[in-house]
């Protein structure tokens, strides 16, 4: 995968397949832009497709210290122009909505449409933003061994398909500690775009698994109250990460999305 090297020196990976508009994907913590493989496939047949690394993740360097999701944002908008890409649909799945959301917010005119799943637009209570410390801390001593574990029951639905939880497992076991405690450092400090979806034109889908245990659908309706162009698209069946849950509908509500 190639890299791009920013100018506040993040070594973004990227993937870029396919000819036509612009479809930018953003991946959720602590996996990769691997998440988005059966995406990729589906629309680089007839849209160009771009799927960026957070740092410390995937194909991308490791983390420089304090990166934020607003210097990750600023630096896919920078690759984006580096590579000859003004105007694009731009999908994230919960960090990654985090980072699509902030994107819009400094280049909205960069956004044509955008896809929020499982995400949420507000920060961190104090109590959340302690355990992401402890996460990171954790993540720094330990090792990602620990992660998979712990974390797959929040983010499959609570009978997962064996599958999948193996396939999620892998993803998160090729995260590196410095970029998982890197992104909870960053999402425990991230702006609170509340206000910033009242200024949104763009045409929004908002995406929610009906099984969310982290976020859920219930939050995702009241984001999209606060949209002034947006629908939400309840997946029943999927938990968290409703792309890899349920693929078929999720792949279908993005395509209609997309080619509307
Ligand atoms: C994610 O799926 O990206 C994370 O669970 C988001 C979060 O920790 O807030």
């Amino acid at each position: 995968m190639p890299t791009f090297t920013t100018r506040e020196r993040l070594d973004l990976g990227y993937t870029d397949q396919g000819h036509g508009p612009a479809v930018v994907f953003l991946h959720p913590f602590p996996l990769d832009s691997r998440a988005w493989e059966s995406q990729i496939a589906l629309l680089a047949a007839e849209h160009r497709v771009l799927a960026v690394d957070f740092p410390g993740f995937g194909s991308s360097g490791p983390p420089p210290a304090g990166v934020t999701l607003a210097g990750f944002a600023a630096g896919v908008i920078e690759l984006l122009r580096e590579l000859g890409v003004y105007r694009a649909a731009v999908v994230g799945l919960s960090m990654g909505g985090y980072v699509a959301l902030e994107l819009a917010a400094q280049e909205p005119g960069l956004v044509s449409r955008l896809v929020l799943a499982d995400t949420r637009a507000g920060p961190d209570s104090p109590e959340g933003a302690a355990g992401r410390e402890r996460f990171a801390a954790r993540a720094e001593k330990n090792g990602v061994g620990w992660i998979a574990d712990e974390m797959l029951p929040k983010l499959l639905r609570p009978q997962p398909d064996p599958a999948v939880a193996r396939w999620v497992a892998g993803l998160i076991a090729r995260a590196t500690p410095a970029g998982v405690a890197a992104a909870q450092r960053a999402m425990a400090v991230r702006a609170d775009h509340g206000p910033t979806l009242e200024r949104l034109r763009m045409p929004v889908l908002v995406l929610s698994g009906g099984e969310d245990a982290l976020i859920p659908p219930q939050e995702s309706a009241r984001m999209v109250e606060r949209l002034p162009n947006a629908r939400l698209e309840l997946l029943p069946g999927a938990g968290h990460l409703s792309n890899l849950e349920e693929p078929e509908l999720f792949n279908r509500a993005l395509v209609s999305f997309v080619t509307e």
